[in-house]
């Protein structure tokens, strides 16, 4: 046990309090915080990808669904978070209406008229009417969701016929960019490699699934038989700007407030999944920091966007 169930409280039913953070109290599988250090991470990582998508909010055909300004459409984003990419989602396409969905009341208080946020648990059903939604979005659900396909299913029922399912995840086995073998990768940065180790193996322990991204997600859309035109693109996302490409470089600038605290949100995650001490934590913690940043350690967030559209009877 971490010392982290030492300090427990519980605020309004929703959140809950660790060594001084806050965690929604709702669903026992997610356990990054829900306070406003963490939505601030979120946010820039949020820039970060729309740094890395050419100013875009999406790589998927999303406008070839919405039109211009998306009038009689409605988007639902999965796992919304501080609301980012919703409310831009309202401001991208005024004449839509845009649903939020999260575990936890943490999105931000002044929204378009057309953008709203219910707070559910994804995992037990979306709570919305087969055919509701033209586009549903899902984006970085790895220590949140334990089954993908049934995630997937649901996702595929509350779409209306030629409607659009995106799903952008991590797949926890790339450390690196390049096609450089792991035990290389730890050879370069060991610090580095050593904390997503640790994360990797915090995934597998919680009995969530690490190659969501890259396997699990585009399996289970290839097999959905309600599904068509499926397509991956990878696009990584780089912790720090160590790349020449433009596009990169901006993202990995912006990345750097991601990254100063992507130790600190996993602190609980990893020390109750792994079994280690804060001590150790730290220990492994200043081998990230020591590597962030240093020359030849190309690190990224290994991102696929996975998208397919709902056939039309
Ligand atoms: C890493 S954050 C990503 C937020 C947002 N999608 C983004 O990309 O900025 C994951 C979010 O998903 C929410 N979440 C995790 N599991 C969920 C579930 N089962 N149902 C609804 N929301 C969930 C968490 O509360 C958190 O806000």
């Amino acid at each position: 046990m971490s010392d982290f169930s030492l300090h427990t409280s519980v605020d309004g039913g929703f959140f809950r309090e660790d060594n001084g953070r806050k965690f929604q109290a709702h669903n026992d599988d997610y356990v990054l915080p829900a306070d406003q250090q963490e939505l601030d991470r979120l946010d820039h990582q949020h820039y970060g990808f729309k740094a890395r998508q050419g100013g875009k909010n999406y790589l998927a055909p999303i406008k070839a669904v919405l039109g211009n300004d998306g009038r009689g459409k409605r988007i639902l984003d999965v796992g919304t978070g501080s609301g980012i990419w919703a409310i831009e989602m309202a401001q991208e396409y005024p004449a839509a209406e845009v649903v939020g969905l999260d575990l936890a009341p943490v999105q931000k208080e002044t929204v378009p008229e057309n953008c709203r946020f219910e707070i559910d648990d994804a995992s037990k059903g979306l709570p919305f009417p087969d055919g509701t939604f033209d586009v549903v979005h899902a984006r970085l659900l790895t220590v949140g969701i334990r089954h993908w396909r049934g995630l997937v299913n649901d996702m595929v029922r509350v779409l209306q016929p030629g409607g659009l399912a995106v799903l952008v995840e991590m797949d926890g086995m790339l450390r690196l960019d390049g096609d450089i073998p792991l035990e290389q990768q730890r050879e370069v940065a060991p610090g580095y490699t050593k904390f997503c180790d640790y994360l990797d193996m915090a995934i597998v322990k919680r009995g969530l699934d690490n190659l969501a991204g890259g396997s699990t997600i585009p399996q289970a859309l290839a097999q959905h038989p309600d599904l068509q035109d499926l397509e991956q693109v990878y696009a990584p996302l780089p912790f720090w700007p160590w790349s020449e490409d433009p596009q990169m470089r901006e993202a990995g600038r912006i990345m750097l407030g991601d990254s100063a605290e992507v130790p600190h949100a996993c602190r609980l995650f990893i020390v109750d999944a792994c079994e280690i001490s804060m001590q150790q934590y730290d220990e492994v913690t200043r081998g990230w920091f020591h590597d962030l940043g240093r020359e030849g350690v190309h690190s990224i967030l290994p991102i696929w966007h996975n998208w397919a559209f709902k056939k039309v009877p």
